[in-house]
Order: structure tokens, then sequence, then C-alpha cells
């Protein structure tokens, strides 16, 4: 017999525990999570925020988007990504960023009702804690998970409170691995991975000072430092990142993996944020310091019976493209819902399996990229006469070449600008973030032909209502007050929703007959003329890909799921059959 007994338990208080827990208990699910630290994170870590992980936030409530906006860096400030030799030094070249660019901002704009911007893990991880604790998750701090054990009924957990020492278990029906990049719970659950952790050494150092006249005429989150014969270590590029502007940063300094650990003491600290803004006089209060380690692993299965793991749990890799914190957001998203219905009665348990092979090639993909990210510095280095094996006085006189007036340099320029350009796949790459289109047994595409991708798929987004991919954002208006509303408003909110259009009624009557045979609940939506909502502009009508009689079902974390492009012979046979096959019926 258990000490405690609960239908889920979550292992950790990161962004995708606190996202699961949030998420579970908007649901109607019991959970508890723990933590093995007495509050939330410390050090700013994650920081950018991309539109799909706003869109998380705003389906848990518009409060809790308006919440992180208000926290948050907004856009505009994120835009310029300078290249430099120190801040107070020379510009070597910039790039605007993070859907600051005139066309990316129209894209960014066009994609999503949410917008990207910089809200820091130490501001991200409390707002999602709080709208779990307040709507019901049980929460227990300077708790550890120490193992589990499963059978065919639930998960015995064994923990540890750290205040008292004392040891007892945790009876639940499912367990979650939220525990991040060391993951216990991955590891005894015996879940596979392939890649290698530690493949090279950074350093935070975390500081306070008025950096504005640096900085506050080219606004950025990151400003790329590039040294040559730096005295400090790392390889020659140091990374200054805003905290808050402009006066709260982190700096990120890449050390020797193969070498001892290096102790970042305050005079250390200071040197190196002296080095890199360039003055020598810089006073800095320094907040922390710690080192960290860059991994490039994935699991390849994320789940093993009632276990399932989330977040840097099953996806371990560097921070380039900001992906960890969103995609570890995103992974409970897809996740909860699932357990949700299961734990209703509502699904059956093959619903689940259904989360592995939809977010084990998004952790592969995003390692991929972001490991990829830090190789592409290499055509930079390559332009600048930096790379390695070079001596520092060479690399010296290679950066000041760029500048003369012969061909050489005038092909060196090119190169260079050609290289940051480049580098848009990680700063800029607005497909990378948006662009999952899950193939699984909870998407039933009947067929129809996965449209190809017309433009670069890590750059840009392309929406689509083919089933596996997230329902394009399309602003309605509202009939009765004329106020916008997305269609990702309309649908999510841990239901499934089915939307048509004039002279698609037949779908609405079949639905309502559905949510009573199957006892789930289905929102319903005819968007036209004299409804609810109407599409004024035409955008709905061109971006939906079905005919008005048609119907597009979505389910609980915005994925279409099936689409009817007409009206269907027997809308409840068709309607029935697909939420049977997803739900497992
Ligand atoms: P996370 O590691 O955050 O949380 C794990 C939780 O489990 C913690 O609460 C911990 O206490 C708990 N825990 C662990 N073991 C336990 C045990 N045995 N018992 C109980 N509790 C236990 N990402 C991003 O999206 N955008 C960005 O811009 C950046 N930038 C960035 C910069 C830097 C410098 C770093 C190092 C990282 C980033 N990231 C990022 C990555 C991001 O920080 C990371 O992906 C997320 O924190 C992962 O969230 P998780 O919740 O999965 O794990």
């Amino acid at each position: 017999m258990a000490d405690i007994e609960t239908e889920v338990l979550i292992i950790g208080t990161g962004p995708s525990g606190s996202a699961a827990a949030a998420l579970l208990s908007s649901y109607g699910i019991e959970n508890m999570a723990i933590n093995r630290y007495r509050w939330l994170a410390n050090t700013p870590r994650a920081h950018i925020t991309n539109q799909r992980t706003m869109e998380v936030l705003r389906d848990l409530g518009r409060d809790v988007e308006q919440e992180a906006y208000l926290f948050a860096t907004r856009q505009e400030l994120m835009g310029e990504t300078i290249f430099c030799e120190s801040l107070a030094g020379e510009e070597i070249g910039r790039m605007k960023a993070w859907g600051n660019h005139p066309l990316s901002k129209a894209e960014h704009l066009m994609s999503s009702p949410s917008l990207m911007n910089d809200l820091p893990q130490t501001l991200m991880e409390p707002l999602l804690f709080k709208t779990a604790c307040s709507r019901g998750t049980q929460a227990r701090l300077s708790t550890e998970y120490l193992c589990h054990e499963q059978d065919s009924g639930g998960v015995t957990t064994t923990c540890r409170d750290r205040l008292t020492g004392k040891e007892f278990t945790i009876r639940s029906n499912y367990l979650i691995g939220s525990d991040g990049g060391k993951s216990l719970v991955a590891e005894h659950a015996g879940l596979p991975f392939e890649g290698r952790m530690g493949v090279g050494g950074s350093m935070n150092i975390l500081f306070r000072a008025d950096l504005s006249k640096y900085v506050a005429h080219r606004p950025s989150v990151l400003y790329w430092v590039m040294q040559p014969g730096a005295d400090v270590g790392g390889i020659g590029m140091g990374l200054v990142r805003m905290v808050r502007p402009w006066d709260e940063w982190l700096i990120v300094w890449g050390y020797d993996i193969n070498g001892p650990q290096p102790d970042v003491t305050p005079e250390f600290a200071a040197g190196v944020a002296r080095q890199l803004v360039g003055d020598p006089d810089l006073k800095i209060e320094l907040l922390s310091a710690n080192t960290w380690t860059v991994n490039n692993q994935y699991a390849t299965a994320l789940s093993n019976g009632r276990v399932f793991c989330v977040g840097d749990a099953i996806h371990r890799h560097p921070p380039s493209n900001g992906l960890g914190s969103n995609t570890s957001i995103q992974d409970s998203f897809n996740l909860a819902w699932k357990l949700a219905m299961v734990l209703k009665g509502q699904a059956g348990e093959k619903l689940l399996q259904s989360y592995n092979l939809e977010r084990a090639p998004v952790a592969k993909q995003i390692v991929t990229r972001a490991n990829q990210s830090i190789a592409e510095f290499g055509p930079i280095f390559n332009a600048l006469g930096m790379s390695e094996g070079v001596e520092p006085v060479q690399m010296q006189r290679n950066l000041a070449a760029r500048s003369e007036g012969t061909e050489a340099a005038e092909h060196q320029r090119d190169a260079i600008r050609k290289a940051i350009a480049f580098k848009k796949y990680e700063f800029d790459a607005h497909g990378v973030e948006m662009n999952q289109r899950y193939r699984s047994n909870a998407i039933v595409t009947d067929g129809q032909i996965e449209p190809a991708f017309q433009l670069d798929a890590d750059l840009h987004y392309q929406p689509t209502t083919w089933p596996g991919a997230r329902i394009p954002h399309v602003w309605l208006y509202r009939s009765d007050n004329g106020a916008e509303v997305s269609t990702l408003d309309i649908c999510g909110h841990g239901r499934f929703t089915l939307l048509t259009g004039l002279g698609g009624e037949a779908w609405i009557t079949a639905a309502e007959q559905i949510e009573i045979e199957l006892g789930i609940e289905i929102v319903k939506h005819v968007i036209g003329a004299r409804r609810t909502y109407v599409d004024q502009s035409g955008d709905w009508a061109r971006a939906s890909e079905i005919s008005d009689s048609g119907c597009l079902l979505v389910r609980p974390d915005h994925h279409v799921c099936w689409r009817s492009v007409g009206m269907a012979s027997s809308p409840r046979t068709d309607v029935l059959r697909i939420l049977q096959q997803i739900l497992a019926r």
C-alpha cells in the first residue's frame, strides 16, 4: 500500500513538468508534481519563446498568455543579432533575427495569434507552476525521485523528503519523467538513446551591469564576440546574452571538455565580462556562475508502459535555435490531453502510443538542428581567417584584412556576409519552430497526399489542414461584437473541435449524436455569415483547404486529425469511424 495516491505523478517542475501539470489540472486530472529543490529554476537558462509555445500558454488561458508578455522582453527588442570584436569594439556584421526582418515579421504575424518573445526561464517556470498549482496540482518541493516500479495497474514511485530524509511511496496510474537532461526516470524506464552526452563544455556567467551605451541602439538578445587569441580559454568566441534590457546579462563561454572543469571565480568571471564587453574598467555585479555540458542525444522511444518522458529527459542539445524549453512545453501539450482522455475512460490506452510516434521524430529533429547550428558558425570563422590552428597574431591580421581595398578583401567581405546571412537557420528558423506534421494512429489522412513544402521547410512555416498539421491560424470575427478571434482560439482547451461552413450542418448533427454515443465533448462551429464566427476577409476560405460543406476535425492540441473536403454521404459514419480509430474505442 503506497503512502500517497494520485492519477499522474510528474517528476520535475521545469518547463516540461510544470506545463504538464498545468495542462492536466486544466483538464480536470488529479496530479502531483515533485521537484528535488526547494524552488524553481535559479538561472535564466531558456529565454527565446516561440509562437507555438505561446499558443500553448494561450490555450491555458488568455490571462496566462498575457502574464507572459508582461514579464517578457518584447520581440522588437530581440531583433539585431550582432557579430563583433567586442561590444565596445568594431562590429563585424549583423542579421535581423527572431521574426524581426520585415518579411519574416509578416510571416510571423500571419502564422499565429501569439507573439515570439524573450522570457527567461526564471520567469516562465513560476508562471506555469502557479497555473498548475492554482488549478489543482499538488506540488511537493524538496522531494527527490529515487526509483519506480510498474505493474499492469499502475506505477509505484519511491521518493525522499529532503527535509526529513524519510522515504515514501506514491502510487499513480501514470508517471511523467520531466526530470531534465540527466533524467533518472528515462534511465530507469530503459529508454533507448542515440547520440552522445558531453560533446562540449560551457560556462554561464550571470551578472548585472548597465551596458546600454553599447547595445541600446542595436537591440538584441544575442551579441556574439569573436576574439582572436582570447586568453581565457574557450574557442575564441563568446556570447553576451541579454537577460533584461540592458542591465542583466548572461555570458556563455566555452571550455575544453577534455581538460579540467574550470573554477569560475568572481575574478575570472569579471575578467571574461571585461574582455567580451571590451571595457577594462567595467564593474559587474556577479549573480552566479556555473558550468554545463553541450549534448547531442535524443531518445528513440519516449515511453515504456505507464512511464512517459518529456522535455530534456528525451532531447539533450545545445541552446542554439532556442528550442529546448519550447519543445519541452510542446511535448507536454501533445501528451497531456491523451493521458486525460485515457484516464477519463474516453480513450483506450493505444492512443498513448501516438505520443511516441509523433514526438520522437521532433526530438531527433531539434537535437540535430541545434548541433548543426553550432557547426554552421564554421563558415564565419573561416571567412574571418579565424579557423582552428591559425596563430592568434595571424588571426588578428586576417580579421583586420577585411577592411582593405583589395580584391582579396572584397572576396573576404562577401564570404563574411554570406556566412552571417546563413545563420538564419539558427536565428530565424520559423519553419523549424512551426512545421511539425504528425503521422500516427491518432491522425487519419484517408489517403490524402501531403502537400510538399513550397519554400525551405526549416525557414518558412507552411500552413495546411492536411491531417497531422496544426490548424492554420486565421482571424475570424465574432458576429455579435466584431471582435477578432483566432481559429486556434475556437479549438483546443482539452476538447475535440469540428469545424464546418454553411451547408455543413449535417456534420454538426452527426457530432451531437457521437458525443452521446462516445461520452466525449466535441466543440462544433459552423463558420459563416449569421453564425457566431464569420470569415469576412475570406482568409479562412483560402486557408481551410475544404469546401463550405466539408469538415475539419481538430484535436485538443490544435492538430487536424481528419478532414473531409466536401459533404459525405454519411457524416455520422465517417466521424464515428475516425474518432473510434483515434481514441482506440
Ligand atoms: P529542466 O532541466 O528544466 O527541469 C528538470 C526538473 O526536474 C527540475 O525541476 C529539477 O529540479 C527536477 N529534477 C531532476 N531530477 C530530479 C529528481 N531526481 N527528483 C526530483 N526532481 C528532479 N531553451 C529554449 O527553449 N529557449 C532558449 O532560449 C534556451 N536557452 C538556453 C540557454 C542556456 C544557456 C541553456 C543551458 C539552456 C537553454 N535552453 C533554451 C534549454 C532549456 O533550458 C531546457 O531545454 C529546459 O529547461 C528543459 O526543460 P525540462 O523541464 O525538460 O527540464
